[in-house]
Formats: structure tokens, sequence, C-alpha cells
């Protein structure tokens, strides 16, 4: 069993360990372990309980669905964690579709949309400083975003890999300012067991409607977050979890275009804190 042993504190562990080093692996997963084991008391979980959760987890494997359950459920508490620990613009999580090589857009350019595209037209700009207010020159800001019809470039039906995407560099201000159309709410993979798990939970598998970010520059934590629209459906209950209060932009409009503005605050690439 893969349980077996955990509280043995002075067993060797020889388990290939990534970033982690095997203390931490025996601090992290016995913690997780003895959390369970918790929460089947708390609940009374019965044998068979226990076994249909075995199996609910197999089946959730077989359909490749163990990172969509898990991100789901956690990865914002860790985008959480990362913002204790650096400081600067509140991130939060990044989803499963960035992509590296999205095309540079000039600044004040325009992301590649759809011809027939009808979505309200917007601006997405601000600017990027560092923790004293100082611009930072030379940023790259990674913007992604939903189709009209609630897709990804490169990622689904075909779309080109440089549509509904773009890097823009700050300039000389730490401004940057790109055009683009609306985003729509988006719904995750729902037709296995992480969407029929939320369902029995009373939930739901949509994601209010909002354009991702990635904020690069040298010597900076690279800043990953996402805006959303306030009174948009779902910001109030993300399926993921992942809206922050101050993610939420005020329905800002200039001669018909939608406005997203973000002043960017980049923390040193140090953790100034780490949660023990
Ligand atoms: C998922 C998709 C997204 O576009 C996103 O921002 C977050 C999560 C998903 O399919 O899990
Ligand atoms: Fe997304």
């Amino acid at each position: 069993m893969p349980g077996e042993g955990l509280d043995s504190g002075t067993r060797t562990r020889s388990v290939r360990s990534g970033e982690m080093s095997n203390n931490r692996i025996h601090a992290v997963v016995s913690d997780i372990v003895n959390g369970i084991r918790q929460v089947l008391v708390r609940h009374g979980v019965t044998f068979d309980e226990y076994r249909a959760g075995v199996m609910y987890a197999v089946k959730t494997g077989e359909a490749g669905e163990i990172p969509l359950m898990l991100d789901v459920f956690l990865n914002s508490t860790v985008s959480d964690i990362e913002n204790a620990a650096y400081g600067g613009t509140e991130g939060t999580i990044e989803g499963p579709y960035y992509l590296p090589n999205a095309p540079i857009i000039p600044n004040g350019g325009e992301i590649l949309t759809y011809d027939d595209d009808r979505n309200v037209p917007m601006v997405v700009r601000g600017t990027v400083k560092d923790l004293e207010g100082q611009p930072i020159a030379g940023a790259t800001v990674d913007i992604w975003h939903s189709t009209p019809d609630g897709y990804y470039g490169g990622i689904h039906n075909d779309i080109p890999a440089n549509y509904y995407r773009g890097k823009v560099l700050t300039d000389s201000e730490g401004r940057y300012f790109v055009r683009s159309t609306v985003p729509v709410p988006y719904k995750i993979p729902d037709q296995g067991p992480t969407g029929a798990l939320l369902e029995m939970m009373g939930g739901h598998s949509w994601r209010p409607a909002h354009v991702h970010f990635k904020v690069r520059a040298d010597g900076y934590h690279t800043l990953t977050t996402q805006s959303y629209f306030e009174q948009g459906d779902y910001v109030e209950d993300d399926c993921c979890n992942g809206v922050r209060p101050v993610q939420v932009k005020p329905d800002v409009r200039e001669n018909g275009e939608k406005v997203i503005e973000n002043d960017f605050q980049l923390a040193p690439d140090v953790i100034a804190s780490r949660a023990a």
C-alpha cells in the first residue's frame, strides 16, 4: 500500500523527489494522509464508501483527469501560497492553456481574432512596475483568452495557435496596450469524472469569462494572473476557485470598447517568507 510506513520517521526513503527533499516529502505527505484520516473519522466513512472512493480515483486516472481534478480543487491554494511568499500583484491559477510561443504584438497593436468575431472590442492596458512603484521597461505581458465561442487558440477545434493570444512588451514608462475582443465564460471538460463529481457536489463546470496574463521581467518573480468582469456569470462561483476580488474589473467602456486595466507590480525573484 502506498500509505504504508508513513508514520515511520526513521525509514530511509528512496523516492525520487524532484525539487522536494525527502524530509519535505515526508512532512507534506504524512500531513495529507493524516488530514484525510481525520476526514474519514469525522464523517464515519464506511468501508464500502472508501472502496467507492478508491474506484473513483481509478476511473479519474483512466479518464486522464487526475491533473484536471487536482487543479480544480487545489491549484488556487498553491497560487495563494505563492502570493504570500513573493508579494507583488496577487496572482491566480494558470489553467492548462498557456502556450509559450504566442506572437509578439506591437505595443498599441491587436491580438489576432476571427474576421467575423462580433464580440465587444476590448482594450487591455496598464503598467508593469516594481514594488517601489518604478516602471519596468521591456517586461513581457503575455495575454491569452477564449474565443467568442469559449475555446482557446492552438488547443481546441484547429483554431490557429497565434489567435486570441499574444505578448506585448512594456515601453520605457512600463506601459502596455493591446486590443482584442471580450472572452466568454468557459466550461472545463465536463463529460468525465471531474464534471460528474462537481455535479454530485451540487456545483457546475463553469469558469467566469477571463483574460489570462503572465508577466515576466529579468530578476522578478513571474506573475501569473487573470482578470474577470464585474457582474459576469460565475464570478461568484468559479468551479476552479480562481477568482480573487482585486482581479474583478469594473465595467469601464471607452468609445464602445471594454477596458481591462491592470497596473501590475512584480516582486523580486526571491521568496520573502516561506510557509513551513
Ligand atoms: C481550465 C481552463 C481554463 O481556461 C482555465 O482558465 C482554468 C482551468 C480547465 O479546463 O481546467
Ligand atoms: Fe482560461
